[in-house]
């Protein structure tokens, strides 16, 4: 029933009859019945402490997980807590006032160790804080899960970079062995042979070997594992270096140049030389199709957990049924490409933790946005929703 419901009864309470005062006492213990039924069915642990940071309810699930004998009770609720590590977090997480998503922690047991994840938020009643409910996942399955996929795409990934390694290799190769015919040939035709047409084709092959160990340095380049070393450091300027750097290219190519980047943008750990190399890729590449020239724009913006930085262009665009080609090693459309700079770039990004998207049309133009997660330490420990100040603050306040 409604709790509105609940509320103008109370307020009516002296001019009901026993009998439906017992009938609205009743729906009551129905409705908490329900409630803490749902909450004990849950497959994830949930604990609501009060102010004092004692629970004052501790679903089957958390006491499973977190191993706290049933019906414990006494003292803050780290005292529950067997493994150091947790009780050590939790009576910090309960006495200091942030929200806290996703710290997972590592339990033994004596079925092998689960991973497990928790947060912590303020309780909310209305608008006033009054404790704070603690939620627990066993992560471990899914954890599985995600290194087996982990898995199974890596060697997708190195089964298309060996193709694409043979099929590069090829081409010279070809080359290669019928310039050595014609030598060959020229060889024996002549006495004296013809210096001059030997060495024409000798050019040919020298350039051939030169392109075969361009791919094998691309290559090796590409599936190394990459070293990357994570220092605090501010996108925006690193965009701005990047800028520096392609000023003339693009001015030599009729590219206007726009830049923004906007004030908010916080510090991260990020491998400066990566990045950058990650973003001129982009970069290059917008340059490269605008061959008439146009528009290339960065922007660098933060908001929803995320800095993003794109890079759009006003070129010719990605067909449709390339858009899900050109991450792929080797994948090029220019006649001098290595077709590597994007599948650089998508490693890079990705042992940054984040993720690139691609909006095109063709015709129109294209943008290639880099996401980047802020750290969670980084946020305020709650939002501030509007006019409620008492949550505003710490959530031990109220
Ligand atoms: N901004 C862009 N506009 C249009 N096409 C693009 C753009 N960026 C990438 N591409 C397409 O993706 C392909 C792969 O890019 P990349 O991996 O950098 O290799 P390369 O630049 O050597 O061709 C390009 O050849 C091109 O067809
Ligand atoms: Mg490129």
């Amino acid at each position: 029933m409604k709790s509105s419901f609940y509320e103008k009864a109370i307020s009516r309470a002296d001019k009901l009859t026993n009998v439906q005062l017992r009938d609205i006492a009743n729906n009551l213990m129905l409705d908490k019945e329900r409630l803490e039924a749902a909450l004990q069915s849950m497959f994830d642990g949930i604990v609501v402490c009060n102010l004092e940071n004692v629970p004052v309810f501790i679903n089957r699930s958390a006491e499973r997980i977190l191993k706290i004998p049933s019906g414990w009770e006494g003292g803050p609720f780290w005292m529950a807590i067997s493994d150091e590590d947790l009780k050590d977090f939790f009576c910090w997480a309960l006495t200091s006032e942030e929200t806290i998503l996703g710290k997972e922690f590592a339990l033994e047991g004596s079925g092998g160790t689960r991973i497990i994840s928790v947060s912590l938020s303020a309780l909310l009643s209305g608008d006033r804080i009054s404790g704070t409910i603690i939620h627990i996942e066993d992560i471990t399955e899914k954890r599985k899960k995600e290194s087996q996929l982990r898995r199974a795409e890596s060697l997708a990934a190195l089964t298309t970079l060996a193709a694409g390694v043979a099929h590069e290799i090829n081409n010279p190769l070809g080359s290669i062995s019928i310039h050595i015919q014609l030598i060959e040939k020229l060889l024996t035709a002549k006495d004296p042979p013809d210096i001059p047409a030997i060495s024409k084709h000798l050019d040919v092959v020298k350039d051939e070997i030169e392109r075969l160990k361009q791919i094998v340095v691309d290559f090796l380049f590409a599936v190394r594992p990459m070293d990357i070393q994570l220092l605090t450091e501010n996108p925006g300027a690193i965009v701005r270096e990047v800028v520096e750097l392609v000023k003339y290219e693009a001015e030599k190519n009729k590219v206007a140049v726009k830049v923004s980047i906007d004030k908010n943008i916080p510090d991260l750990l990020l491998d400066k030389r990566q990045i950058k190399q990650a973003v001129l890729n982009l970069a290059q590449n917008a340059i490269a199709a605008m061959p008439k020239g146009g528009k290339l724009g960065f922007a660098v913006s933060c908001a929803n957990e995320e800095v993003k930085i794109a890079i759009s262009d006003t070129g010719t665009g990605i067909p449709e049924s390339q858009l899900s080609k050109i991450f792929e090693p080797y994948f090029t459309t220019k006649k001098n490409g290595t077709g590597l700079g994007l599948t650089i770039t998508f490693k890079i990004i990705k042992e940054h933790s984040g993720e690139i998207t691609v909006d095109s049309k063709e015709g129109k133009g294209s943008t290639f946005t880099i996401h980047l997660p802020v750290p969670q330490k980084e946020k305020k420990a709650l939002p501030i929703l509007e006019g409620s100040a008492a949550i505003a603050g710490s959530h031990k306040e109220a």
